[in-house]
């Protein structure tokens, strides 16, 4: 009998200390997964928000399969995905290459998008000597911490976000002067706004989070420039503190899984002089509440 069959953990799951991010290991992802398989990985990443899967080696096919497994695709706008896979963005950054490493601020991928995605997975195929580490925040324990009174104000007020910042014709991408190897496609679209909760209800854990960052949100809904600027400041450095952060140190072939839903997320440089590359796939989200 099989430790499934026989109601046993099917996989081993060792989280951090406090709970944020785990290893997720016995299984072989290459594979499609069996349906209690899913159902405990699901579940652990429900209650570790970050998870990740060392030595999985993975075909671009097989990575496509497993991201499936989780559910459909999201939409990755402004970046051109891999030759043939509409899907896959490849995050490459060359030994020779000076321009500032892509993800380099806090941010929840794609939150200006009606229905931002639920997950991110991120493939490790090259990882530099140095550095290169992803840091993880904990929106939900960083809303847990506030005071009652902040966390009914933040609860009835709404951002604004958008992918002007980067992504704008007068963004940060369209006045690099330094070599990319990852194409960016900088567009009028990105200029586009959406609200979203300030404080958003996860559909599966019923947990509050803090849904805002420095990348994609220009305000908040109602309030003077200096007025946002004041409380989301406030929020930045108070949802980035150390206690609510994990550093995630990479090898090759590991799998990670993070929650955009109450995460955010930072990748850290440190590695000039080395190649750094890595697959992303994302999955498709709801419209926040
Ligand atoms: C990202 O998705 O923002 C990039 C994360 C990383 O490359 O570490």
């Amino acid at each position: 009998m099989t430790a499934a069959m026989a109601g046993k953990a099917a996989i081993t799951v060792t989280p951090n200390e406090n709970g944020f991010g785990a290893a997720i290991t016995g299984l072989d992802l290459s594979k499609p997964l069996a349906p209690n398989v899913l159902t405990e990985v699901k579940d652990a990443w429900a209650r570790h928000s970050v998870v990740w899967f060392p030595d999985q080696p993975l075909t671009h096919d097989e990575l496509e399969a497993f991201t499936l497994q989780i559910g459909p695709f999201g939409v990755d706008p402004f970046i051109k995905p891999m030759e043939g896979r509409p899907h896959i963005l490849e995050l490459r950054r060359e030994p020779d290459e000076k321009a500032r490493n892509f993800g380099a601020g806090w941010h929840s991928d794609w939150s200006f998008q009606e229905t931002p995605p639920a997950a991110t997975i991120l493939h490790s195929k090259v990882v530099p000597p140095v550095g290169g580490d992803t840091l993880y925040a904990d929106c939900y324990r960083a809303y847990d911490a506030l005071s009652d009174e902040m966390k009914r104000v933040l609860g009835t007020l709404t951002a604004i976000h958008s992918a002007a910042l980067p992504y704008g014709t007068d963004g940060i991408f369209a006045h690099e002067k330094e070599k990319r190897t990852m194409e960016i496609v900088v567009s009028k679209e990105a200029e586009k706004t959406f609200p979203h909760p300030l404080v958003r209800t996860h559909p599966v854990t019923g947990r509050k989070a803090l849904f805002v960052s420095p990348v994609y949100t220009l305000g908040i809904e109602g309030m003077k420039r200096e007025e946002s600027a004041a409380i989301l400041g406030y929020l930045y450095t108070h949802m980035t503190k150390d206690e609510f952060v994990y550093r995630h140190k990479w090898h090759e072939n590991m799998l990670t899984m993070w929650d955009n839903r109450c995460t955010l997320h930072y990748a850290d440089g440190g590695y000039d002089g080395h190649l750094r590359v890595m697959h992303r796939t994302t999955v498709a989200g709801e419209r926040p509440v």
